[in-house]
């Protein structure tokens, strides 16, 4: 299982069957060439309906015959461009081709940025993916909360979460995270892309009791 971070909160995760790639944001960050090495996708799955988690999902889904998967507002909203979509609640786990899906909770807004001003989005997610009996958890956007200890009990391989602060947790409560999930390892994203959350990935390594990857834009890691 490949694991490749995109820049901010975009990553994809897939096995030699499936690909999922969650919260696209490409064009935003004028990173065409990250787009274009995309690959195949079979399933995006989009945490919240700010513009730099549902991205380009519309205009990749349209490219790529993806499916998106997300709450039902913003999978009401993307359904209504034509794209096949799933959208679903925080319970317990959904089946899914690649393996299985959970959605939890994430302390975070979730507006539908358009031109025409914000659509209501539903409630913001983080994602528990499940693909070859490994866990990844993709926390979205969100600020630490104490659901996070509901996660301990996944045994989750990879906690992928957010450091940049300001609109999300900063290192220090990544740390405090860190602690509530256990994951085996972490993938630190949503950092350095805008100068609001400028943030040294190195603290969170130096200080975290379990091993952190850092990754560049386009670069991958196995699970
Ligand atoms: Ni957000
Ligand atoms: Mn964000």
């Amino acid at each position: 299982m490949k694991i490749t971070y995109y820049g901010h909160a975009a990553v994809k995760i897939e096995n030699e069957q499936y690909s999922v790639l969650v919260d696209p944001f490409f064009r935003g960050r004028g990173d065409e060439e990250g787009l274009k090495s995309l690959g195949k996708v079979d399933f995006i799955l989009v945490t919240h309906g700010h513009y730099d988690h549902l991205g380009d999902a519309i205009e990749i889904a349209k490219e790529k015959n993806a499916v998106v998967v997300s709450n039902p507002e913003i999978a009401g909203y993307v359904g209504s461009f034509g794209i096949e979509c799933i959208g679903f609640q925080p319970t317990g786990w959904i089946k899914m081709p690649f393996g299985r899906l959970k959605a939890t909770n994430a302390l975070h807004t979730s507006g539908i940025n358009t031109d025409h001003g914000t659509l209501y989005g539903g409630l913001a997610f983080g994602y528990v993916i499940e693909m070859d009996g490994k866990k990844v958890y993709h926390a979205g956007d969100t600020g630490l909360m104490a659901d996070m200890q509901l996660l301990k009990r996944e045994q989750v391989d990879l906690a992928i979460l957010p450091i940049g602060g300001f609109y999300t947790m900063d290192i220090e409560e990544a740390l405090r995270a860190i602690d509530f999930i256990e994951p085996a390892g972490v993938l630190p994203i949503h950092y350095n892309t805008f100068g609001a959350i400028e943030q040294d990935p190195c603290r969170l390594k130096e200080k975290s009791p379990v091993p952190v990857t850092i990754l560049g834009n386009g670069e991958s890691m196995e699970l």
